[in-house]
C-alpha cells in the first residue's frame, strides 16, 4: 500500500473547530476553521467545557464545508486524519469521535496525528521545497520547544520551557494590562504603538547554558511593574508594556534557537505554532538566519495558529506506508512527541 493521496483532516484540540482536505501532502484543497474566540473572550480565556460543547455544535458543519470546498465526497477520500493529543481532553474527544465515526461508516483508515507534528508540517504547505532535516522553534499556547526534525518521522526535543509556554505568557500579560483575550495578537498590535526600550524586563535563561526557556518569571516581572506603578500612583502605558514584554520574549527565543542552530550546525531553521504568527518574532528570527547564512521558513499566518490542513499534511508523511490507527484510539491530553 502506498501513501494516502487525499486526506480529510480534523482538528479540535483547543478552541478552533477545523477540517481540511489535503492532496499529496502539500496541496490544500480546502481549509475550514471555525473559531470560538468570541465566546471565550467573555471569560478572558478558553473555558474547556464550553470548548467541547462548541466543537460538538460546529464539527458536522465544518467537515461538510471542507468536503464541499474541495468538491469531493467521502467516497473520494482515502483516509481520515485527526489530532489525538496533546490538548484539552474534552475538546480532543469531539474531533476524534467525529473522525472515528466517519472512518467507520465510510470504510476509510483512521490516522491519529500529534498536534505539534501538525504545527511543524505547516511549513511543508507554505514552502513546497522545504524538507527535513531542520531545526524548528515550536511556540504555541501550550508549548515552547526547540525541536530537531531529523526526518519526517524522527523528532528530538533539544530544549523546552520549564514553566509557562510563550503563548501562555502573551495571554497572561495581555490580561494583566487589560487587553483581554486572545492575548498574542492584541499584544502585537499594542506593541506597534509602544517603545520596546521603555521598560527593561528580564531575559530569562539568556545567560544560561542549554536551550531551555522560562517565561513565568518574565510574566511576574510585568505584574510587579504594574503593581509598583499603581502603588506610586503612576500611569501605565499599555503600549510600552506590550512592546517591552514582546521584545524580551523575542530576544530570548531568537537567541536560544540560533545558539542551538550553531551548536548543531544546521543549515535550515523553521518556526511553527500560534506565536510564530508574531510579526516581531518572525522578523527577528528571519534576520538572524540571514546573517548566519541559514535558510528560514515559517508558515503563512493562517497556518501558524490551529488548523486542520497541517494535520492532514503531517498524516501524509507519517503514514507513508499505508499504516493506520486502531478505531479504539484514545485522546491523550499530554501526548509526547
Ligand atoms: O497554536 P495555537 O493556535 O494553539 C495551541 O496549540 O496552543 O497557539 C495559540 C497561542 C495563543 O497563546 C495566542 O495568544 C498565540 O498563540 N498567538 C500569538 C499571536 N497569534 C497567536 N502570540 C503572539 N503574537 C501573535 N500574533
Ligand atoms: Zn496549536
Amino acid at each position: 500500500m502506498e501513501r494516502y493521496e487525499t486526506i480529510l483532516a480534523i482538528e479540535s484540540s483547543c478552541d478552533e473547530t477545523a477540517a481540511a482536505v489535503i492532496r499529496g501532502g502539500r496541496e490544500v484543497l480546502s481549509n475550514v476553521i471555525s473559531s470560538q474566540v468570541p465566546i471565550h473572550k467573555i471569560y478572558g480565556g478558553v473555558v474547556p467545557e464550553i470548548a467541547s460543547r462548541k466543537h460538538i455544535e460546529a464539527a458536522d458543519g465544518v467537515i461538510l464545508q471542507a468536503l464541499e470546498d474541495a468538491g469531493l465526497t467521502m467516497e473520494e477520500i482515502d483516509a481520515v486524519a485527526v489530532t489525538y493529543g496533546p490538548g484539552l481532553v474534552g475538546a480532543l474527544l469531539v474531533g476524534l469521535s467525529e473522525a472515528k465515526g466517519l472512518a467507520y461508516a465510510a470504510h476509510k483508515p483512521l490516522l491519529g496525528v500529534h498536534h505539534l507534528k501538525g504545527h511543524i508540517a505547516a511549513n511543508y504547505i507554505t514552502n513546497k521545497e522545504w524538507e527535513p532535516p531542520f531545526l524548528c522553534l515550536v511556540v504555541s499556547g501550550g508549548h515552547t520547544h526547540i525541536i530537531m526534525v531529523d526526518d519526517y518521522a524522527n523528532y528530538r526535543i533539544l530544549g523546552k520551557t520549564r514553566d509557562d509556554a510563550a503563548g501562555e505568557a502573551f495571554d497572561k500579560v495581555a490580561r494583566a494590562i487589560g487587553l483581554g483575550y486572545p492575548g498574542g495578537p492584541k499584544i502585537q498590535k499594542a506593541a506597534e504603538q509602544g517603545d520596546s526600550e521603555a521598560i527593561h524586563f528580564p531575559r530569562p535563561c539568556l545567560e544560561e547554558e542549554g536551550y531551555n526557556f522560562s517565561f513565568s518569571g518574565l510574566k511576574s516581572a510585568v505584574l510587579n511593574y504594574l503593581n509598583q506603578q499603581q502603588m506610586m500612583g503612576l500611569p501605565v502605558n499599555q503600549s510600552d508594556v506590550a512592546a517591552s514584554f514582546q521584545a524580551a520574549v523575542v530576544e530570548v527565543l531568537t537567541a536560544k534557537v540560533m545558539q542551538a542552530a550553531r551548536d548543531y550546525k544546521v543549515k535550515r531553521v523553521a518556526m511553527a505554532g500560534g506565536v510564530s504568527a508574531n510579526k516581531a518574532l518572525r522578523e527577528s528570527l528571519e534576520k538572524a538566519c540571514r546573517e548566519a547564512g541559514m535558510d528560514f521558513c515559517r508558515p503563512e499566518i493562517i497556518l501558524c495558529t490551529d488548523n486542520a490542513a497541517m494535520i492532514g499534511c503531517a498524516a501524509y508523511y507519517e503514514y507513508e506506508k499505508g499504516q493506520s490507527s486502531p478505531l479504539d484510539l484514545n485522546a491523550y491530553p499530554n501526548l509526547t512527541l
